[in-house]
Parts: C-alpha cells; sequence; structure tokens
C-alpha cells in the first residue's frame, strides 16, 4: 500500500508573494556602499521583473544604518511602477514623517522575539518598541498607508539563544490588533531548521490567520530554502528573500545574507506556484547589484546565468 504523506499538499497555495528586500536588507548589511543612482536603478530594474513589492529602503538614524543614508533621495529618485509596493522601514515617528514627506505609501515597523536582540538594534524593549508604533499607526491611518510588521529572531537570538513559537505568537497578535496588515516571521540569523519553521507557523497561526504571515529567512547556515518549503506546505504564501542573496557579512565575500530570491522563484516554479517573477531579469538586477557592490552572488542560479557565453561568443559547445 502506498505511503501516506504526512504533510497536507491540499494547503500548497497556488500563488506566492515575494516580497524583495534586497535594496534595503541587502543593502544595509554590505560592507561597501553604492550612490544613490545604483540603487535607483537596481530598484528600477527590480520592479521590471513582476516582483509586486520591493522594499525600497529604511527611514532609521543614519548614524546606526549609514548605508541607507540617502534613502530620502533613493525613494523620491526612483520610477514608481504600477501595480508595484515599494515599503520602507521606520522604527518611529520620526521616521514615519520623513517617510510620508517623501511619499512612501506603505512602511514596516520591526521589533523582535529577544529584549536584548531588541534593545541592541533599537534601543527599545519589546514593549517600549510597540508603544513606539502607536503613534506611527494612527499617522498611517490618517494617510491611508499600509503597514507591514516584522518580528525579528524568531527561532532563536545571537545573545538569548532558543526563541519559543509561544514567545512570538502575542506580539505577532498585538501587531495585528494594532492595524498591521501583515507580520513578516524574521530568522534574522539563519538558525531555523525546517520542523522547527513549521512549528513556528503553526504556533503563531492560532493567534494570526496564516494569510497575515510572511516568512523572511536569512541562510546563514543554508537552511532557509528548506524552511521555505516546510511553511509553503502548511499554506505560507508570502516570502521575503533578497535577489542573488545580498546581504551576506559585511567582513566575508560571497558569505549568505537573505535567502536569494532566484533560487525561492526558482522552487515555486518547479512546484507550479506562481510568483509572476520573471527569473532571467530578475537575475541580471541582481547581477547588475552585485557588480556595482564588487560582490559574488551567493546562488548558484546566479552564477550560472553569470557565467552564460554571450550568444554571439562560439564556444563551440553548441556543436556536441
Ligand atoms: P536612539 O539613539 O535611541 O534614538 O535610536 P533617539 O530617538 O534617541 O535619537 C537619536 C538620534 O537619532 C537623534 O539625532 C534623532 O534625531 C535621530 P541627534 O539629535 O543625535 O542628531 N533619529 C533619527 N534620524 C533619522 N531617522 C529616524 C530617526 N530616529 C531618531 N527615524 C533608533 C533609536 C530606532 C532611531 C535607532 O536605533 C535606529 O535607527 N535603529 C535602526 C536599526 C535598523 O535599521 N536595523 C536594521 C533593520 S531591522 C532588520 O534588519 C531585521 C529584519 O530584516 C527582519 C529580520 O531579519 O529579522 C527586518
Ligand atoms: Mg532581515
Amino acid at each position: 500500500m502506498a505511503k501516506q504523506s504526512a504533510v497536507p499538499f491540499s494547503a500548497l497555495p497556488e500563488r506566492v508573494r515575494i516580497v524583495e528586500v534586497g535594496p534595503r536588507d541587502g543593502l544595509q548589511n554590505e560592507a561597501r556602499s553604492v550612490p544613490a543612482d545604483v540603487k535607483i536603478e537596481f530598484i528600477n530594474r527590480l520592479s521590471k521583473t513582476g516582483l509586486e513589492v520591493v522594499e525600497t529602503t529604511s527611514f532609521v538614524s543614519p548614524r546606526w544604518i549609514p548605508q541607507l543614508a540617502d534613502a530620502d533621495e533613493v525613494f523620491r529618485g526612483i520610477d514608481k511602477a504600477d501595480g508595484v509596493a515599494y515599503p520602507v522601514l521606520v522604527p518611529n515617528v520620526a521616521g514615519m514623517e520623513r517617510a510620508l514627506a517623501a511619499g512612501a505609501r506603505e512602511v514596516a515597523v520591526f521589533t523582535a522575539a529577544s529584549e536584548t536582540f531588541n534593545r541592541k538594534n533599537i534601543n527599545a524593549s519589546i514593549a517600549e518598541s510597540i508603544d513606539r508604533f502607536e503613534p506611527v499607526l494612527e499617522m498611517a491611518k490618517a494617510n491611508d498607508v499600509r503597514v507591514r510588521a516584522y518580528i525579528s529572531c524568531v527561532l532563536g537570538c545571537p545573545y538569548e539563544g532558543d526563541i519559543k513559537p509561544e514567545a512570538v505568537a502575542p506580539i505577532a497578535e498585538r501587531l495585528i490588533a494594532m492595524g498591521c496588515y501583515e507580520i513578516s516571521l524574521g530568522d534574522t540569523i539563519g538558525v531555523g531548521t525546517p520542523l522547527a519553521a513549521r512549528r513556528l507557523v503553526q504556533v503563531v497561526q492560532e493567534s494570526v490567520d496564516i494569510s497575515q504571515l510572511a516568512v523572511h529567512f536569512h541562510d546563514t547556515r543554508g537552511q532557509a530554502l528548506a524552511n521555505i518549503l516546510a511553511c509553503v506546505e502548511i499554506g505560507v504564501a508570502v516570502v521575503d528573500a533578497s535577489v542573488t542573496g545580498l546581504g551576506g557579512c559585511p567582513y566575508a565575500n560571497g558569505a549568505p545574507g537573505n535567502v536569494a530570491t532566484e533560487e525561492v522563484v526558482y522552487m515555486l516554479n518547479g512546484m507550479g506556484i506562481e510568483t509572476g517573477v520573471d527569473l532571467d531579469t530578475l537575475v541580471d538586477a541582481g547581477l547588475y547589484i552585485s557588480e556595482a557592490l564588487g560582490r559574488l552572488p551567493t546562488s548558484d542560479l546566479a552564477k550560472l546565468q553569470q557565467d552564460k557565453p554571450s550568444p554571439d561568443v562560439d564556444t563551440g559547445f553548441n556543436k556536441f
């Protein structure tokens, strides 16, 4: 008798929305900064790939994240394509004021499931950070701006070690109750493994509908794609990713950052799940920024495209 699958494949979504975070999460972690006009060109190229969401930059303190100090110039400079959302990160009212002045229509607030990480990242306890979001959400409502929320360290923290899903769920529930439309669950340091990732979603899902959950895996330990699969199989339909795996350790060329968008798209294509993203155009956009940064793409898919001989060069291989 055929063995029954333990996975409820009926839960597979027909379509997954990819949230491209390369221009923000990727570039904030790169050792080398690129000029605003290169970021603008990068984002404009991403806008032509079929992506529905391109997270553009952060309106945070330039002292904390100098790589994104040009947020105003970049946000104002990009072509806003129809059908593409350009969210920006804001940590507080000051950031929200800057984002609104620049014309942002969507923002993302961010907190963590670890007190120590949150203190080091935004100089606030978890409760203080959520208090700071209250006026941000009021401003958003008054200006008809959508708000997404991130929770970092959902599977582990560099300072506190393991984080239990039960610590994540109430934060997610609170952020949704405050008016955020989606929670992105961030495995900030890439410690998660597939069954832990799936269990996290299952626990949080008891408090927040799965349609309002996104997953955000850093690929530090090569687990991101497996984790995404484990979550998509139970119905997660929003995945954050960064083209060519931008955002590796600032001190190690080629070190993994966020999961590479092209790898996620390739996997979902193979599963018959639609993303609307054109793989070749996407990788070209990633190679453009990788070259500007002087970094190697982390994904094998991007390396394959990078190594492809140009069509007018006769290598002789086609003859065999
Ligand atoms: P603070 O030092 O406590 O803030 O930092 P403050 O309110 O005391 O202000 C200090 C100075 O910053 C003042 O300037 C403010 O005006 C200025 P000064 O008077 O000293 O010249 N300031 C600002 N300037 C511009 N924009 C602002 C802003 N706010 C204050 N919005 C603060 C608190 C939140 C500002 C700081 O900690 C900060 O900016 N942190 C950002 C950290 C960050 O961006 N981290 C990366 C994003 S999170 C992430 O990557 C995780 C994620 O990918 C998911 C995952 O992977 O898990 C999302
Ligand atoms: Mg991140």
